[in-house]
């Protein structure tokens, strides 16, 4: 099966480095900025780290310099006396290098957080349009890969970069201090080593990541596969699916031995030329000692200036790659934080009374199409009148529009044409969060999340008491089968707990909703996938939820809402009827009646 390439996916994209993308990068340094004062001493750590590691290869150059008694020059002392030298400079470099990695970590744990939060903050309250048109796993995505990526940014790649370029510095400048010819000679060959290793080396990783790909091809099967076990073994289809995956990993074994050749002659390759520029350096440099002209520490100092020089270079190549990513990275999450989000509260807050509704809602003349799909029109010149306290139920055929019009009432979407009044009152008059805390939900694919049923139920209404939350689940007929349990309502549920029956997941959401105790409730087809026990369990649940309230019902049996004061038949997004179930049941040819025909058989 051909998959769009979408692997790598937990990895940043690359970026070209240029003046817009280091602008968008500058975000760093704002979430960098209130740790300044640890940030910048980490710095300076990494600068007088970096200091003594290069003043080691001169200390042993004189170290090994004075075991010939060659006490000349300025920093001519016994042997004694320099390895001492060495070990306090070793002991500071100890010091030194606790305190850069302590104080990054702090700084890069601190900035990382600082970040999470706000992109979670920001994502949360995005307008639901926003997660109709991304993939839950791209976004979490956003607040792990990238952020994560932005963090090695700021705990490694800048420390490296300056690091590197200190060692650069000092590096070339001692072995040019050293001698001068050598210098140059080993500048005209390691270069060109690491030029053709880099090179070498991109082909390489561009080789292993198509063996990552393949692997991760035939993964999916597994993954597929076992989540889908059941319809694997009832088709009998296991040959199939052995052939296929025998199939996707013999591709990522051809693959693989393919890369190994080339990686065996990248290897032997770069053992050749590195050992080969050491011999040619060493060779150049033993002859300059027998003139005279240099000390075996002299020697040893640079064999070692240069392995540092040299892997520097190295390693720039994929610091570089390393930032490209982290530029990808910040691009994303200023995207993401870039985008406008709904206007809703992110703190707690009170029901104000100028906002409080009675429960009087009209929709006027609703005309609607998604974002995403601007060319249908999902919702035409719907009108529709609930007075306070009635309950209206909404009936039609799947892809009518029904869930589309709860949408908009807890509007998660703007009409494009017409409006819809609370109390007479324009909807966006009131405040979202202030609107949305007298609504309540309870929708058609019922989440629980990971934790007990008593969070659940509370979720309803944060900090409520617990014996609210038991008259709740009593109206819901949900305290019975949670005490059921033996742990009762400290019962886990969600993905990793107790898997409740689609009837106890209802009324759990119907006793989270009464605990709510909203003016307006939206009920989207809550009885439409339970046995008939559940179902008067749910139906008696639903009563007690919807006393007092407006109601919108939203259903498929129509035996659960004949008693509605108003029915409203949707089709195709179009009002065809509406009235009591008595009205609707004697006009001739009626949609309604129709329905209401084939259902006296669906018992
Ligand atoms: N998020 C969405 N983006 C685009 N189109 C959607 C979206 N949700 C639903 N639709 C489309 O809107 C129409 C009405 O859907 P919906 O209101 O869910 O119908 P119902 O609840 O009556 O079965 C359908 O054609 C559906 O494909
Ligand atoms: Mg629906």
């Amino acid at each position: 099966m051909a998959r769009p390439r979408e692997t790598n996916k937990e990895e940043s994209p690359k970026v070209k480095i240029s003046k817009d993308s280091i602008k968008e990068a500058m975000v760093i340094f704002r979430y960098l900025r209130p740790y300044n004062n640890v940030f910048i001493p980490g710095l300076v750590f990494i600068g007088l780290s970096s200091g003594t590691t290069m003043a080691f290869p001169f200390l042993l150059k004189k170290l090994i310099d004075s075991a010939h008694g060659d006490l000349t020059g300025r920093f001519a002392f016994a042997p004694g006396t320099i390895a001492l030298i060495m070990i306090a400079v070793l002991a500071v470099q100890m010091v030194f290098s606790f305190l850069r990695i302590y104080l990054f970590t702090y700084v890069g744990e601190h900035t990382v957080a600082d970040m999470r939060t706000d992109i979670y903050r920001h994502m949360i309250i995005m307008p639901m349009d926003f997660f109709a048109q991304r993939r839950v796993g791209e976004l979490s995505s956003r607040i792990t890969a990238d952020v994560s990526q932005i963090q090695d940014a700021v705990t490694s790649v800048f420390a490296e970069i300056l690091r590197g370029i200190l060692v650069l510095i000092i590096g070339i400048g001692m072995i040019m201090y050293i001698n001068i010819k050598m210098t140059l000679l080993m500048l005209s060959v390691v270069p060109v080593i690491i030029v053709i290793a880099l090179v070498f080396g991109k082909f390489i990783r561009k080789l292993s990541r198509q063996a990552q790909d393949q692997l991760a091809e035939s993964g999916t099967i597994v993954q597929e596969t076992l989540q889908g076990i059941s319809n694997v073994k009832a088709f009998s289809n296991e040959w199939y699916e052995i052939k296929r995956y025998t199939k996707s990993i013999n591709d990522v074994v051809k693959l693989a031995i393919s890369n190994g050749r080339f990686r065996g002659i990248f290897v032997s390759f770069m053992l050749f030329s590195v050992f080969g520029a050491i011999v040619l350096v060493v060779w150049y440099g033993a002859g300059l000692m027998q003139q005279g002209h240099l000390s075996f520490g002299d020697l040893t100092a640079f064999v070692v200036y240069t392995a540092f020089v040299g892997g520097t270079m190295a390693g720039f190549a994929e610091l570089y790659s390393q930032l490209q990513k982290t530029l990808g990275a910040t691009q994303r999450v200023r995207e993401l934080l870039k985008e406008t989000s709904e206007n809703v509260e992110i703190a707690a807050v009170e029901l104000q009374d100028k906002f409080r509704l009675h429960g009087n809602v009209s929709l006027e003349n609703i005309g609607f199409s998604y974002p995403s799909r601007k060319e249908i029109e999902v919702i035409k010149d719907v009108s529709i009148e609930a007075r306070s306290g009635q309950q209206i139920a909404i009936v039609g055929p799947s892809g009518a529009g029904k869930s589309t019009l709860a949408s908009l009432l807890l509007r998660f979407y703007e009409p494009d044409k017409g409006r819809i009044l609370f109390d007479g009152k324009e909807a966006s008059s009131i405040p979202l969060t202030q609107l949305r805390k007298q609504m309540a939900l309870v929708p058609q694919d019922i989440l629980l999340f990971g934790g007990t049923i008593l969070e659940n139920i509370a979720y309803g209404k944060p900090g409520a008491d617990l014996e609210d939350i038991h008259a709740a689940a009593r109206k819901a007929n949900a305290h019975d089968f949670i005490m059921g349990f033996p742990e009762g309502y400290e019962t886990i549920v969600g993905e990793r707990g107790v898997k409740l029956s689609g009837g106890q997941r209802q009324r759990v959401a119907i006793a989270r909703a009464i605990l709510k105790d909203p003016v307006i409730l939206l009920l989207d087809e809550a009885t439409s996938s339970l046995d008939s026990e559940s179902e008067s369990l749910v139906q008696e649940a639903l009563q007690n939820l919807m006393k007092n309230r407006t109601s919108f019902v939203i259903a498929h049996r129509l035996s659960t809402i004949r008693n509605a004061d108003v029915i409203v038949v949707l089709e195709d997004g179009k009002v065809k009827e509406s009235g009591t179930h008595q009205e609707l049941i004697t006009i001739e040819e009626g949609l309604y009646r129709n329905l209401n025909k084939l259902q006296l058989f669906d018992a």
